[in-house]
């Protein structure tokens, strides 16, 4: 069997058609009146799946349905490799902001731009293509494959848990590959080996039983939006530091040689800073960028609303102000303790002048994942030769849900090859991913399944004989004897950085 290198490259206009088609549907998860359109991207991957002769089942769920298919013909002596992905995606708003609409993708610069291109459509898109390289040109996979494309990780995950805890005999595998992640910068692809929990609140502040005139009773209560806001602003301490009580307690400290290794990787701030548009960086005393956004728990305000919120004034105290508050968690930061922490702090500073509600979204806990093994080798080979470049070693400051799961559940390796660029966009207008990474996102995948089939199942599954991740440094795993030229380093291609 070879890996079929020629077809991916023959089909590559094709490819692109059906990502564009596939871009084309407004599957946002959190929103009730795009169910229909959430289902129809399911039944497009159901209909991808079918079509690379997949055995395949659609679990319906309390909310979107999980789409899953497995060839299993490579047989019991051969490796099984399971592929996530996400079929849901963001809202697309701000709409004003978009060049063109968010469900009609575009072509521009290389790049096609569009809501869920990079996250995550268009990644476990290029798996999807790279299996049907392999079954088109070589008529077989070299390994036996399992796919797992849900519709609710942008809401959390809420309903993959139960899923997964229940259906471990179909599922089991010896190694899980997630494209969901990004290259540390363009031409330095990464393996991803830690991610940031996130747990989400929103607080509702009521006063006034309506809204009442500024002028006739305004001096006389408490203002629930001023009221919001200075609760919010007790949330940091000017150092940038969460001053919720026992908000760091279980926070891993980072040790001397994992900074190293963030900092071999040649992070500039300037650059980082023009690319997000901030005349100043700010975050935790203390700390760089890389570890701030990687290793280091955070507290966000992600939407404010309350009162009059129209274009020109009006004068009005409203009768409610709410915030929607995330927390990103590091390694061992327990959910449950931070939410417990977050809603006492919240009530001890809120005046007994309003009434105050807590609402949870979605609680999700940090994860580490080894950067050793068979597993990780065999895609670090598969990303050198699809991208041309060894992959180097990162962690990312968002969450994916399942990621945990899969390894507590299953026990197995899961690896993040992230085919996206820091700078895609995520969750933002103009959402984009680059269509040269998408070829080299395909490559990389049929790849991945050639490098696992020369490994056996025991092997694959293997723990790690190394230190725990957690206390091992970020480094490159190319290896010392050969020399790489001075063009290569992460530092000097490092035109884009992180979110
Ligand atoms: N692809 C992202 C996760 C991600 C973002 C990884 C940036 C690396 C860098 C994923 O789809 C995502 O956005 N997850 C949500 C999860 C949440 C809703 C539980 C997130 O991180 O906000
Ligand atoms: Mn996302």
């Amino acid at each position: 069997m070879t890996v079929p290198v020629a077809f991916i490259n023959e089909n590559r206009e094709r490819f692109v058609k059906e990502l564009v088609e596939y871009l084309a549907i407004p599957s946002v998860s959190t929103l009730p009146e795009r169910k229909a359109d959430v289902d129809r991207a399911g039944e497009f991957v159901r209909r991808q799946l079918v079509g690379l002769g997949f055995a395949v089942q659609v679990f319906p769920t309390a909310r979107h349905p999980i789409v899953y298919g497995e060839w299993t013909n490579a047989g019991a002596g051969a490796p099984t490799v399971l592929i996530y992905g996400h079929y849901d995606v963001q809202p697309p708003d701000p709409l004003g902001e978009w060049r063109h609409g968010p469900f009609e993708p575009t072509i521009e610069g290389g790049n096609v731009v569009a809501r869920g291109s990079s996250d995550n459509k268009g990644q476990h898109f290029a798996h999807l293509k790279a299996l049907e390289a392999w079954m088109k040109a070589e008529g077989r996979l070299p390994v036996n494959v399992k796919v797992l494309i849900e519709g609710e990780e942008e809401i959390g995950s809420p309903n993959l848990e139960p899923f997964v805890r229940e259906h471990q005999d179909l599922l089991r595998c010896d190694m899980v590959v997630i494209s969901d992640t990004a290259q540390f910068a363009p031409g330095v692809p990464a393996i991803c080996y830690g991610l940031r929990g996130l747990v989400y609140r929103e607080i509702v502040v009521t006063g006034p039983s309506h809204d009442l005139h500024s002028g006739s009773y305004g001096g006389s209560l408490d203002n629930p939006a001023t009221v919001l806001s200075r609760i919010l602003s007790r949330l940091h301490d000017r150092n940038g530091r969460v001053m919720i009580p026992g908000f760091y307690d279980d926070v891993l400290p980072l040790t001397p040689e994992e900074r190293r290794g963030f900092a071999k990787l040649g992070h500039k701030d300037g650059e980082y800073r023009r690319e997000i548009g901030v005349p100043r960086l700010a975050g935790e005393k203390g700390y760089t960028t890389l570890e701030r956004l990687w290793a280091r728990p955070t507290c966000e305000v992600n939407g404010v609303y309350g009162g009059f919120m129209g274009e020109g004034a009006k004068t009005v105290i409203p009768a409610r102000a709410g915030a929607k508050v995330s927390m990103r968690l590091v390694p061992n930061q327990d959910p449950k303790k931070v939410v417990a922490a977050f809603d006492r702090f919240i009530r001890s500073v809120a005046p007994p002048t309003v009434k105050v509600e807590l609402k949870t979204h979605s609680a999700g806990g940090p994860v580490l994942v080894s950067r050793e093994g068979p597993a990780v080798q065999a895609c670090a080979r598969a990303i050198e030769k699809g991208f041309g470049q060894a992959p180097v070693y990162i962690r990312e400051g968002g969450s994916i849900p399942v990621v945990r799961t899969f390894g507590e559940i299953m026990g197995v390796p899961v690896v993040l090859v992230g085919f996206g660029l820091p700078d895609d966009r995520l969750h933002s207008p103009n959402e984009k991913f680059s269509l040269a990474d998408f070829q080299r996102g395909i490559l990389t995948s049929a790849h991945i399944l050639a490098e696992a089939a020369a490994a056996s199942p025991e092997a694959l599954r293997a723990p790690p004989t190394a230190a725990p991740a957690a206390a091992k440094a970020a480094t490159r795993r190319r290896p010392k004897a050969r020399a790489r030229p001075k063009a290569r380093k992460a530092g000097a291609r490092r035109k884009k950085s992180r979110r």
